[in-house]
């Protein structure tokens, strides 16, 4: 099956490179053109489909039958085929059986559990980089804050795991185009995350009771297949950190460009830490899009995507898609979106959210007791991946 658009009027057609580095910096004013071009808008340099308004990327989202991520969610068949045997590339019934092994323990009621130990770590951070008064609200807080929470919940052996969030990095790096530089040089990270997991991080050296030994009972019991063990993992475990940190970082960074906003959440942080949060989410989606193959033919307001095609949910401009958000592009939060599209959603909607939220809920609310004003002192450097959208540098002061 070709991968074009057979239509009954005519097909938006897109030359935008949604990969190169001017792209990556700043996505939203293509993101404006494609959701302005059509319903569906055929990218020819991919061979994909791109959804870019919000209603379209909720249907395909609640529609797996159709959407189907059986055939991976990247834009490759190298990491569509790695990933094979995990939650994010599979589909019901598989997808159940995988699901159920940690649905229980990120749970909102197992997470809620968590919110002493972790907002106490967080208020030991806070009240550190407050008292410096200056710092990288990357290197010095994010990045030293999210890691360790994700690694004591999963019980990876230690030898190895400081690894883990640069491997995710490479891995959201190669989710994009085949060819593609930064796609390419991350290869030999997936490659050495996959041989971790699998010779490390073995039944007998994961901590007990955490979601890896969890995985590992699972295809004891014969509740999942061994070749799963390690995808699971990797699943629980890549997906967690960069784009928790770019959470934390657009946060911190939005609060510093909007200082009314910050006042109001001070005013009020029981009420408003939370919507805040998810305009967050809206406004700088950590992970950008996922994919997904069509199982049938899709009729678009009366463009006619064809069966096979591969079909780009692009997560990032429905959540500033006009149509849906009045006055997208400003950061509000009494919006409080709890309807946008940063966790994607359906059945494979984020089984990490609540850990993701509660995290950069606790590291606000410890600002939020000491600091009325963030204030970004030198360039605020992105991390420019094919996936995710994060800084890597945004240093502040605070007062
Ligand atoms: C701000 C932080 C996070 C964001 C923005 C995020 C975003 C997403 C998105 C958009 C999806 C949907 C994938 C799809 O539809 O194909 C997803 C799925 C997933 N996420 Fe997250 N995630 C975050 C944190 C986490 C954490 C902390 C964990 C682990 C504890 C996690 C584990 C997963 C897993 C396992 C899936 C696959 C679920 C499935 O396919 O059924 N995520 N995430």
């Amino acid at each position: 099956m070709t991968n074009t658009v057979l239509s009954r009027t005519a097909p938006a057609t897109c030359d935008i490179d949604l990969f190169s580095d001017q792209h990556l910096e700043n996505p939203y004013p293509n993101y404006k053109l494609l959701r302005d071009a059509g319903p569906v808008v055929h990218l020819p340099e991919l061979n994909v489909t791109a959804l870019a308004r919000y209603k379209a990327i909720r249907f395909a989202l609640d529609n797996w039958r159709t959407f189907s991520s059986a055939d991976g969610v990247s834009l490759n068949d190298l990491l569509n085929k790695a990933w094979t045997g995990t939650v994010i590339a599979s589909d019901p019934p598989y997808h159940s059986a995988l699901r159920a092994v940690l649905n229980e323990r990120v749970s909102p009621r197992q997470i809620r559990k968590l919110t002493a130990d972790i907002e106490a770590r967080a208020e030991l951070l806070v009240e550190e980089l407050v008292e410096r008064g200056s710092f990288d609200a990357m290197t010095d807080c994010a990045y030293r804050f999210v890691p360790p929470v994700i690694l004591d919940l999963i019980g990876f052996p230690k030898e190895g795991s400081e690894n883990l969030l640069q491997w995710a990095e490479q891995i959201f790096n190669v989710n994009g185009p085949d060819g593609n530089q930064k796609m390419q040089e991350s290869v030999p990270g997936l490659v050495k995350m996959f041989e971790w997991l699998g010779k490390e991080c073995t039944k007998d050296r994961v901590t007990p009771g955490g979601f890896a030994a969890t995985i590992h009972e699972a295809a004891e019991r014969g509740e999942i297949k061994p070749e799963s063990v390690v995808p699971l993992m990797a699943g629980y475990s890549i997906p967690g950190t960069d784009t928790t940190i770019g959470l934390i970082g657009s946060a911190l960074h939005l609060f510093a460009n909007n200082p009314d906003q910050w006042k109001m959440v001070r005013e009020n942080p029981d009420e408003l830490l939370r919507p805040a949060v998810a305009e967050v989410l809206r406004m700088e989606s950590p992970v950008q899009w996922f994919s997904r193959v069509l199982k049938q033919d899709y009729d678009a307001d009366g463009v006619i995507v064809p069966e096979g095609s591969r079909i780009l949910l692009l997560f990032g401009s429905g959540n500033r898609d006009e149509r849906h958000f009045p006055d997208p592009d400003r950061f509000d939060v009494m919006r409080d979106p709890m309807d946008h599209l940063a966790f994607g959603g359906g059945i494979h909607g984020c089984p990490g959210q609540h850990l993701a939220q509660l995290q950069a809920i606790s590291i606000l609310k410890a600002f939020a007791r000491r600091v009325e004003r963030f204030e970004i002192t030198g360039p605020a450097v992105r991390t420019l991946n094919n996936t995710t959208r994060a800084f890597f540098n945004l240093p502040v002061t605070v007062s």
